[in-house]
């Protein structure tokens, strides 16, 4: 409603012969301030009574808007208060941050313009923090930052286990790599549907590759080398047709490799190496 407003007093002052302002047809008279201002020894009574309706379609169209504008605004900034809290979440649970990396991570600067974090329309949508030389957890809260499509935390010293993930359906590349993860990469991780990228290698992570990566039908690269992880390599991986790595190197994965490897159209990088493969 905001831009019909001067439209809307524009066309009524140029297109009303009535108008006293229509004698004098430059642009400055078109204007609609300029239009509607009364002017001495003018008729101006009788052009202010006229003009009321234009005055109630005016405060109608302002009140409107400043509505309008209320409602999108609070739900930009709650979106975005929560996004902080998450943050704020995210760096208490940090317990080196030697280097102070996370120094403009603090409620009086302007969240988008934190280290490492990139907003579109005031939404986090992602966190880079690549070898920053932070230690400790990654906070569960990381889980709701929905709008999150790149999370990078690769080569730094994260603990503990990999963060719930499953709600952010919009991400599309994961590097947590080269830190010390542990615990079992979570089948909800597949939940993920638009995931390009999934990098995990290099951590401690153990137990098997979730059979629900065949869900994943965006995937192009998937590295999980240098952890401890068992199993087999999931036949489902042909559900993904155009995986373009593979690197599972340096785990403890058995049994064959599956027929479907061979089927890739758009495989450039794959590395078995270093398991216990058979066959
Ligand atoms: C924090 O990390 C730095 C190197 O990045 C290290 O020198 C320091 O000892 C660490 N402090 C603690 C408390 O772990
Ligand atoms: C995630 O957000 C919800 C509110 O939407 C909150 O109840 C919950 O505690 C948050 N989880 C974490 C781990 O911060
Ligand atoms: C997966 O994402 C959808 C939203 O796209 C959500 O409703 C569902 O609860 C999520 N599943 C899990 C296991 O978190
Ligand atoms: C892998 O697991 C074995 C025990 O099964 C353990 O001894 C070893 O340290 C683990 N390696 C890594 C890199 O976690
Ligand atoms: C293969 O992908 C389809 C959707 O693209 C999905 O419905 C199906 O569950 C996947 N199969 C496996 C084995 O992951």
């Amino acid at each position: 409603s905001a831009f019909q407003l001067p439209t809307q007093l524009t066309g009524f002052t140029a297109d009303t012969p009535r108008s006293p302002a229509g004698g004098d047809k430059t642009m400055q008279e078109r204007l609609p301030l300029r239009a509607i201002w009364p002017r001495k020894g003018d008729g101006a009574l009788s052009q202010v009574a006229m003009l009321a309706p234009i005055f109630m379609l005016l405060s109608l169209l302002l009140i409107s808007y400043g509505v309008g504008s209320i409602r999108c605004s609070s739900t930009t900034v709650n979106g975005n208060i929560m996004d902080m809290i998450s943050l704020l979440d995210f760096k208490r649970d940090i317990t080196n941050n030697s280097r102070q990396a996370l120094r403009s991570w603090h409620a009086s600067v302007p969240l988008c313009s934190w280290e490492g974090v990139h907003c579109s329309s005031g939404r986090v949508t992602k966190l880079y923090l690549n070898g920053r030389g932070l230690l400790g957890r990654i906070s569960p809260s990381l889980g709701n930052l929905t709008f999150l499509r790149t999370l990078d935390l690769s080569k730094n010293g994260f603990t503990g286990e990999l963060p719930p993930l499953n709600r952010l359906n919009r991400l599309e590349y994961i590097d947590l790599g080269s830190n010390s993860l542990r615990g079992t990469i979570p089948d909800t991780l597949t939940n993920c549907s638009k995931l390009w990228i999934l990098d995990l290698s290099a951590n401690l992570l153990m137990g098997e590759i979730p059979l629900g990566i065949g869900r994943l039908s965006d995937l192009r690269k998937v590295w999980l080398s240098s952890n401890n992880l068992t199993g087999k390599i999931p036949p489902s991986l042909k559900n993904i047709s155009q995986l373009e790595e593979i690197v599972l190197t340096d785990n403890k994965l058995t049994g064959t490799i599956p027929d479907e490897m061979g089927i890739f159209p758009s495989l450039v990088y794959l590395d078995l190496a270093g398991n216990m493969l058979s066959g």
